[in-house]
């Protein structure tokens, strides 16, 4: 890896309008962390800059809906994101907030750069305004009906139900959320950034230069990219936000995206105050690698919109890596909100005190790095159980028992060594090399494979050389094993710093010894015979089925009242009669090709054997299935529904699905296979 002056890691500000949950850690959080430790111990200059985001769109509705204000949310959820992180050791060297006063003042004067140098484009376009609340209304404050599959609650900025991206003049009949009422059509101004502008530059320094971004990464760029780049408004008409720092902007605040990174540039400066230290070379001075962790959902953001407003300013670097993360989902479910469908870390760090090495052990272990991943609380007992406990604490139990039995404590002394000794050696030196090199590659994942590969080592050493037994034939032999495997006990203290830090600390207590850099990482020298180590105590111990089931029950609860809540909210329709009944013709039916229709989230093209003909049908069921997967699925077609037009593809027919709580579809077929074109009735 290139050598640079400083590094500025930063991690995506979660939004203040709830707490933390696994998803979130194991994308962006545990992966920044274990980067930002492990560079601190190879001595370099690091600076990890974390912070909430409180602005946008859902605070003010989450206020709304309760009765108080958005201040009183974030200041709420503030006070739990700092703290759970603090308690879980993500080691910020600055947590700040973007209500700060620095942050307001920062955001203020970088749109007001760009306003004065002419970067932004000013344009006055109608939006809807309700005239009872007097009020412009955000995309989320409409609904309506959505135009390309009639679903009425369709918001402003997008269909939930197709999952088309709107805009709130797509959506009929249109009305505000706040009044309920119809709004009017009234006419604001706006400043855009002017992305077109920068298309040529971000095409030739994301796809040319920067190909080793990870590939999830570079192809969400890539598609961007190459559906070409449009100016985008960074200003709206809200009263919770950055104000717009200039004259006749009265009401109009900083659109959230646009203020939120340069939350990190207000952050670096309110640490740089607090330390005395001069903020500016971590973010201007070449010399200075930027990197940005973050979720898949922040990609676009963080690669092609805050690159260009970074070089639009004309002071700033630009990052080094956007190593994004996919999504953790739980139980083989999407970690959902709403739905409380969520390991939420505040109560993680409740229901297990002291644990947590163990969490932050399982979600490297299972970090979505190149696609979605399942956290599993079975998973999560296992590896605490098989690995944590049986491999890693047992190793370090036995050497320090072993030393505490045989020795009194004292570190005995490495006399000549056999040719087993000599490979176990050998193995200890090749370990830092592979950890550096996937770390390095954001690897986190076969790091800490890597890391876990030395505690085996160690395990399987004192399981093969069996100390135990020579201690009354063979003393010298003895004495030669356990400074091998105190040697390798210290340097799993080096090696598992970034990842287990509450671990390594009490390994060291055990060992009696003070933080080791991590440049000492394969040495046989980490402890000098003669020293004394302190009485051992079990670093992790076994999780029970019964706290698991505490846990699955947990998640049952929340399964349990959305299925109430499903039930409430989608009573049964009202009564139809035989006749209407009939009058629809649903067949069996077999898919015989299916692809994604560009640039939608939820849609998938479809060509349907109804037994009566070969079809075209589109369906919203992209989230839940792919294309590949279900060709030759059987499935029952409503063959006598009017065509409809849906992006542009006339459909056929619909598909029929049944939909669970989550939003999860799932395909209703005939049990038997009676090929396509029989009648459902
Ligand atoms: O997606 C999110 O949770 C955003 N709050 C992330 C913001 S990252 C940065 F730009 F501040
Ligand atoms: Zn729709």
């Amino acid at each position: 890896m290139k050598d640079f002056k400083r590094y500025t890691i930063t991690s995506a500000l979660p939004y203040a309008n709830g707490p933390v949950h696994i998803g979130h850690l194991a994308g962006v959080y545990i992966p920044s962390d274990i980067y930002a430790r492990y560079l601190r111990g190879k001595g370099k200059d690091v600076l990890f800059v974390g912070g909430s985001d409180e602005h946008g769109v859902p605070i003010t509705i989450k206020a709304k809906n309760e009765g108080v204000t958005p201040q009183d949310i974030v200041d709420r959820y503030h006070g739990i994101i700092k703290k759970s992180f603090e308690a879980l050791g993500i080691s910020f060297d600055v947590y700040s907030r973007t209500t700060s006063e620095t942050h307001h003042k920062t955001a203020g004067n970088f749109f007001k750069k760009l306003y004065e140098e002419g970067k932004l484009i000013e344009k006055s376009t109608e939006q809807y305004y309700d005239e009872e609340a007097q009020q412009f209304l955000a995309d989320r404050y409409i609904i309506g009906t959505c135009p390309h599959c009639n679903n009425e609650e369709a918001y402003g900025d997008q269909c939930e139900s197709c999952g088309t991206s709107l805009s709130p003049m797509d959506l009929k009949n249109p009305k505000s959320t706040l009044s309920g009422n119809l709004p009017i059509r009234k006419k604001t101004k706006h400043w855009y950034l002017p992305l077109d502008q920068h298309e040529d530059f971000l095409k030739q320094w994301i796809l040319e230069e920067n190909k080793d971004w990870k590939p999830n990464v570079y192809g969400q760029c890539k598609s961007w990219l190459d559906s070409g780049l449009h100016p985008r408004a960074v200003s709206r008409d809200l009263s919770w936000g950055v104000p717009v720092p200039i004259d006749g902007a009265e009401g109009k605040v900083l659109y959230v995206w646009f203020d939120a990174p340069i939350g990190y540039i207000s952050n670096t400066i309110e640490w740089a105050e607090k330390e005395g230290k001069d903020w500016e070379p971590y973010w201007k001075d070449k010399d200075t690698k930027l990197v940005h962790f973050i979720g898949k959902d922040n990609i676009v953001f963080h690669c092609i919109i805050f690159p260009a407003m970074l070089r639009a300013h004309g002071e700033y670097i630009l990052p080094d890596n956007v190593p994004g993360n996919e999504f953790l989902n739980l139980e083989n479910d999407k970690i959902s909100t709403s739905r409380n469908w969520a390991v939420w870390l505040h109560e993680y760090l409740v229901d297990f005190p002291e644990k947590q090495d163990v969490l932050r052990y399982v979600l490297a272990a299972n970090m979505p790095e190149a696609k979605d991943n399942d956290f599993t609380w079975k998973d999560f007992q296992a590896r605490n159980n098989n690995e944590l406990v049986a491999i890693l604490g047992n190793f370090v139990n036995r050497s320090a028992v072993l030393t505490q039995k045989y020795y009194n404590g004292t570190v005995p002394v490495l006399g000549e060594l056999s040719d087993y000794d000599k490979n176990a050696i050998a193995e200890l030196a090749s370990i830092k090399g592979k950890v550096e090199k996937s770390l390095e590659t954001f690897r986190f994942r076969e790091a800490l494979k890597e890391a876990m590969s030395l505690a085996r080592l160690g395990n399987k050493y004192l399981a093969d050389a069996e100390p135990w037994k020579l201690a009354k034939t063979d003393a010298a032999r003895v004495e030669t094993i356990l400074n091998i495997a105190l040697q390798i006990t210290a340097n799993l203290t080096i090696v598992f710093e970034p990842f287990m830090p509450f671990t390594t600390a009490k390994l060291r207590k055990i060992l009696n010894v003070s933080a080791y850099n991590w440049e000492q990482l394969g040495g046989m020298d980490l402890i000098p015979s003669g020293h004394t180590i302190a009485t051992p105590f079990l670093i992790f111990d076994k999780i029970e089925d019964a706290e698991i089931e505490a846990q699955m029950n947990k998640l049952m609860e929340s399964k349990k009242l959305n299925a109430t809540a499903n039930a409430k909210s989608n009573p049964a329709k009202e009564e139809i009669t035989f006749d209407d009944f009939v009058k629809m013709d649903i067949r069996t039916g077999t898919i015989l090709e299916a692809e994604k229709v560009p640039k939608t989230k939820k849609l998938l093209k479809l060509l349907v054997d109804t037994g009566v003909d070969k079809r075209t049908v589109v369906s919203g069921i992209a989230e839940s299935y792919k294309p590949e997967d279900i060709i030759g699925k059987k499935v029952s077609i409503l063959i006598n529904l009017a065509p409809r037009k849906i992006k542009g593809i006339e459909s056929q027919g619909m598909i029929l699905m049944a939909e669970n709580e989550s939003g999860e579809l799932g395909f209703v077929a005939c049990e038997k296979d009676f090929g396509s074109g029989s009648e459902v009735r």
